[in-house]
């Protein structure tokens, strides 16, 4: 298992390129099975979660080329197996969003329930519900997730009772199929579903309010082949984004949109970051002192979770003492007991946690848990005195492409050791 050694104390200075958003590429490679002609996505990240969908991809029979790099397309029109591969499956993680696609399509799907995930139980009670509005028998059996529509899906209202960002991408893609008008209510507005939407039109889909609460789609119309370009990731610009005020440097994100970081910019701008639009991105500089401020996670546009463990880091040398709260993931603060060990004083309670800022961290050998709480350890150690050891990165792959190549160039020291 390979490991990154961080030594800390270099501001970071440079630019960044951004990757296409991982989270927007998983819902449209899974999309593809809709259609009987090829779908070509660019911007494609080069991150593991996307190489294992790829694979799943593969043992349902799509064509999977890659015609350059970061470019994909994928071929659903022959024969599809009915079943994918056990080990791939296991490797999977979002294989959910693979059922309302292959039930839209064939009229019938067999997925393996997702295994449970370090960050909470990640139920999918309303990926179901929304397929049996659609007219769809659900059982689960096995280990097994059984969906069957033999007479096809018909357009219904769908009413989220919370507004789930994969429930809401599994009712959109399955509605594409379904006859008739579907309605999805309590949407979730995420920049990822507005993409998937942009997607799903180009490949013929007729959809309305993508962004907003009340997503409209006609099912039902002809697919065409197609080619999208998927959006930058603003994890990954929000982790750089944190890289940069954490060090006290100065990076240009390249790609970034600040429209998809508002609440985030926020919390930077008031601990005292600088943040602007360029011609290419956003630059992010802090040239002065770090203030604590409170975090809430929320969804979109409230402050993303994916990015709470990394702005907590941050708020850990921060001066003052900020609350950061947790409202989307029940088990999100893995990082917390390893941010202690850098000597980080927080304190959890629950879903919240009190950080007390403390003016150094010390480095220190710590265990990666899940994808961000491992990025989360890597910018804590870049300001931490000393050596900072993280090991089991295979999690960072999962998400961020280049990360140690990434801050190597804007000055950081960090290695990452084979073995
Ligand atoms: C997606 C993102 C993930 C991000 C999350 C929230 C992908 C591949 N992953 O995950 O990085 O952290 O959105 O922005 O895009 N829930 C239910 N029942 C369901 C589905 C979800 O109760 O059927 C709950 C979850 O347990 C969680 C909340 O709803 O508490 C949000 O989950 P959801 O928005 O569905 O997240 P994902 O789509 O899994």
């Amino acid at each position: 298992m390979d490991r990154l050694i961080v030594r800390g104390g270099r501001a970071l200075e440079g630019t960044v390129d951004i990757a296409g958003a991982k989270n927007a590429a998983l819902p449209l490679i899974a999309a593809s099975l809709l259609s009987e002609q090829p779908l070509t996505l660019a911007n494609v990240p080069a991150v593991t979660d996307v190489t294992t969908l790829l694979s799943l991809m593969e043992s349902y029979g799509v064509g999977v080329s890659r015609d350059a790099a970061h470019q994909v397309t994928l071929d659903a029109g022959s024969a599809i197996n009915a079943e994918a591969h056990y080990d791939v499956v296991r490797r999977a993680r979002a294989t959910i969003l693979v059922l309302g696609p292959l039930l839209a399509r064939f009229g019938a799907a067999r997925v393996s329930l997702p295994g449970g995930c370090a960050i909470g139980a990640r139920p999918i009670d309303l990926h179901l519900k929304a397929l049996i509005a659609l007219g769809a028998e659900v059982t689960v059996d096995g280990g097994y997730i059984v969906a069957r529509a033999p007479n096809g899906l018909k357009g219904s209202r769908i009413v989220l009772s919370s507004p789930s960002v994969g429930a809401t991408a599994t009712a959109m893609m399955a509605a594409t199929r379904a006859r008739g008008e579907t309605e999805i209510l309590n949407a979730a507005r995420e920049p990822e579903i507005a993409d998937l939407a942009a997607g799903l039109s180009a490949m013929g889909a007729r959809i309305e309010g993508a962004g907003t609460h009340r997503i409209m789609l006609s099912g039902d119309q002809p697919f065409r082949r197609a080619t999208h370009e998927l959006i930058p990731d603003r994890i990954e610009a929000g982790t750089y984004a944190a890289a940069a005020a954490i060090t006290g440097g100065r990076l240009e994100l390249i790609g970034a949109r600040l429209e998809h970081l508002s609440a985030e910019c926020q919390v930077l701008e008031t601990a005292g970051v600088r943040i602007f639009p360029t011609d290419r991105g956003l630059m992010v500089e802090r040239t002065g002192k770090l203030s604590a401020v409170d975090i809430t996670t929320e969804p979109f546009p409230g402050f993303h979770t994916d990015l709470q463990a990394q702005f907590m880091a941050m708020m850990s040398i921060a001066e003052g003492a900020a609350l950061v709260r947790e409202t989307i993931f029940e088990n999100r603060f893995m990082h917390v007991p390893e941010l202690m060990r850098l000597g980080a004083d927080l304190t959890l309670q629950g879903t919240t946690v009190l950080v007390r800022g403390v003016s150094r961290l010390r480095g220190a050998p710590v265990m990666a848990t899940d994808l961000r709480a491992s990025v989360c350890l890597i910018l804590a150690g870049l300001v931490a005195e000393g050596e900072t050891v993280v090991n089991r990165v295979y999690h960072l792959d999962r998400g961020y492409e280049d990360l140690a190549r990434k801050l190597v160039r804007c000055g950081a020291d960090i290695v990452r050791v084979q073995g």
